[in-house]
């Protein structure tokens, strides 16, 4: 992987749409165990570098993506209807309260390119997710990192940040955090949203909320239009290598975020797998929790 510095000059005359993007190192991938075998000659490898769930997946999926593979000429259901039914009913939304990702990343793009233009900022916190210093750098707006509080997100001091900093447009709250494993409280998270300004978008990635069903903050949609919550079928639902997410937010928003996505952003595979994989709480509740 290239990892040098790209100057303008490398690409001159051509230009990136601004200068921030130039000074995005790639990003830096756990690598694939097929590559690291290949590279060491080891086997028997335990990767920690991307937080899979090294329990796989459940069984049903298996059954849903056969199922789907005499239809790989077709486009999938660009709307996702089955699995926005499905992530409806878990989720006590309406479907047009979801929009879907080709995993939680594109979801986290989407937002970015929804709502950041180049004069505007982003705030997150020291020590939190990688990509989010990142988008801001795509969109050639201000990246605010806020220091940590004993490794996790200091939501005073983040709070203070968006008032010090009127042209906040997204806070991002990874909660439980990665790659720290701090989780924010509910009354300390619902007191930082009241303290932000409704024009500035509160996303919580909620990536690794299974693993922690107490930081779950699906109450604060019905309070706050502002909020947005990300999740993903990349942890616990053991789903990596398919790339699906999903974003639940209010109507608006929902309505603006699949106005961006691309049409098919999430395979027929993807779509197929992840309804069958939440319809198994079972596999959740074996693999995730503690007891
Ligand atoms: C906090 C957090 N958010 C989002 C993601 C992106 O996950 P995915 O794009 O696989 O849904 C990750 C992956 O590591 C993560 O740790």
């Amino acid at each position: 992987m290239q990892t040098t510095q790209l100057t303008a000059s490398d690409l001159s005359p051509l230009t990136p749409a601004y200068d921030s993007i130039l000074t995005l190192a790639p990003y830096q991938t756990g690598k694939p165990i097929e590559e690291l075998t290949r590279e060491y000659g080891v086997s028997d490898v335990v990767k920690l570098a991307s937080n899979e769930n090294p329990m796989g997946c459940s069984p049903r999926v298996t059954l849903a993506v056969t199922e789907q593979l005499g239809q790989l000429s077709r486009y999938p259901d660009g709307n996702g209807y089955y699995l926005k039914q499905a992530l409806s009913d878990f989720n006590d939304v309406n479907a047009n309260q979801i929009t879907l990702g080709n995993g939680s990343d594109d979801l986290l793009d989407i937002l970015a390119r929804s709502f950041v233009g180049a004069d505007d900022a982003i705030v997150y916190s020291q020590y939190a997710f990688v990509v989010y210093p990142m988008l801001a750098k795509m969109q050639g707006a201000t990246g605010i990192e806020v220091p940590a509080q004993r490794f996790g997100h200091n939501l005073k001091a983040m709070s203070q940040a968006v008032q010090d900093n009127p042209n906040t447009k997204i806070v991002f709250i990874a909660n439980p955090n990665n790659p720290t494993g701090t989780q924010l409280e509910q009354k300390e998270l619902r007191q930082f949203v009241a303290s932000v300004p409704s024009s500035v978008l509160v996303v919580l990635d909620e990536a690794y909320i299974e693993y922690s069903p107490e930081s779950n903050n699906r109450a604060l949609l019905d309070e706050f239009d502002n909020v947005i919550i990300v999740r993903t079928f990349s942890k616990a639902y053991g789903l990596a290598g398919l790339r699906v997410g999903y974003a639940l937010s209010s109507v608006a928003v929902a309505d603006l975020l699949n106005r961006i996505r691309q049409p098919f952003n999430v395979s027929r595979i993807g779509l197929a797998a992840a309804a069958a994989a939440l319809a198994d709480q079972d596999f959740i509740e074996k693999n995730s929790s503690d007891k």
